[in-house]
């Protein structure tokens, strides 16, 4: 069966062309055995469209973003644009798709490969088969929150400020994601914010509670401080089914939970909107990891997360769960067979590049497809 989806894709600074570049062959497999077909377009975003365009994304890509059915993307940034002035830094490109998109629901699923138990450097028996998933804001909060700015004092001091923000509804609809998905997972969502320090985050804690009570009084709800659910995801990062959270929370502790899997090389992720009456969703999918300017241009990077993020496309943007569940297999056989990126290296494992990895994945899928 061939069905032609629009895609748009746009792999960004550093290691983000060369882990997509892995993405493109999976993508060419899946359309030459017919499973599914994309009709794709590519863009520049990030350091790569400050060169070309003067500016980190134009209203035309994200107009394109706004056409497409879903959109891949890499990883902005990088030491050659630390210059470029806040306004014109590389990774407003991706806070600006995640805002015009509406895009306020951050999936990040840390999940333990059985064949990467020992990656981690936590102890295998803290993380093994686990499997938690934070849903960060992506919108809201102190990352957009105004006023910000820095201002002179009547003393000739200077301030520098932002604002954390968040309304009743921001709260609401990213809740309900989180809801949702614990009612077909473990059905316990943990709520984080710092309620003992900050006003907003007190409107958070009582938001969600008055929410769960009003429509899922079915599903189990706790509440934690931040400081303490760091310190929780490296004490037990089982004891959690869905942690929900702020925009500044939530990149934290995804980076964070990233390294209970193996590495920051390995966590995907998908960024959705709200539903339409015709029951689209906008949605974007990355890695959560950066460009990696320490070993970008090297072939080195470890181009899971990327090929996740793209499983994650076929799961949720395409309701292709046979073909998502195929690309995971694919990635988790190559790595029980021994292959590693230097990221997830272990004692008695091969180290391969990103090509081989990819090509690894491509054979295996030869091997697994029906
Ligand atoms: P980073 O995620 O780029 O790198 C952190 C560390 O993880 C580095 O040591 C890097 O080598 C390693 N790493 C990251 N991805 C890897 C992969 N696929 N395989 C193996 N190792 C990997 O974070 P950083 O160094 O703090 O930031 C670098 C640049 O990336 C900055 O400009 C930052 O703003 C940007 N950034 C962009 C995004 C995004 O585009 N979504 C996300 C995070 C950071
Ligand atoms: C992420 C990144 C981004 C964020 C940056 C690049 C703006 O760290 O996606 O986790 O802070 O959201
Ligand atoms: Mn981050």
């Amino acid at each position: 069966m061939t069905n032609k989806r629009t895609l748009l894709i746009l792999p960004g600074d550093g290691v983000g062309p060369e882990v997509m570049r892995e993405v493109r062959r999976v993508i060419d497999w899946m359309d030459r055995r017919g499973l599914v077909s994309f009709d794709i377009g590519e863009d520049y975003v990030g350091g790569a469209s400050i060169d070309a365009r003067g500016v980190p994304i134009t209203d035309e890509t994200l107009a394109r973003a706004e056409a497409a059915d879903a959109v891949l993307f890499g990883a902005v940034g990088g030491p050659k644009w630390d210059n470029a002035g806040f306004d014109l830094r590389p990774e407003l490109a991706i806070l600006k798709l995640r805002k015009q998109l509406d895009l306020f629901a951050n999936l990040r699923p840390a999940l333990v490969l059985a064949p990467l138990v020992n990656a981690s450097t936590l102890k295998p028996e803290v993380v093994r088969d686990l499997d938690l998933m934070i849903v960060r804001e992506s919108t809201g909060g102190i990352y957009f929150g105004e006023p910000r700015g820095v201002e002179t004092l009547p003393n000739g001091e200077q301030r520098g400020f932002d604002t954390e923000s968040y309304t009743t509804g921001e709260i609401e609809r990213v809740a309900r994601i989180a809801f949702e998905l614990a009612r077909k997972r473990r059905n316990a969502v943990t709520s984080v914010e710092k309620a003992n320090v900050m006003r907003s985050g007190l409107f958070w804690r009582q938001t969600v509670t008055a929410l769960r009570e009003r429509e899922y009084p079915d599903v189990t709800l706790t509440h934690m401080y931040a400081d303490n659910c760091a310190m929780q995801l490296v004490r037990n990062p089982r004891q959690f089914d869905v942690i929900v959270t702020s925009n500044m929370f939530g990149d934290l502790l995804s980076d964070l939970a990233s390294m209970l899997t193996g590495s920051l090389g390995m966590l995907p992720s998908a960024t959705l909107g709200l539903q339409d009456a015709s029951g689209r969703r906008k949605a974007l999918y990355e890695p959560i990891h950066g460009s990696a300017p320490d070993i970008a241009g090297k072939g080195l990077a470890n181009p899971l997360a990327q090929i996740l993020s793209f499983a994650m496309m076929l799961r949720y943007s395409f309701e292709l769960e046979e073909e998502a569940a195929l690309v995971e297999r694919a990635c988790t056989n190559v790595l029980a067979s021994g292959l590693r990126t230097a990221d997830i290296m272990a004692a008695g494992t091969a180290r391969v590049g990103t090509n081989v990895m990819g090509e690894s994945i491509l054979r295996e899928l030869d091997k697994i497809a029906p």
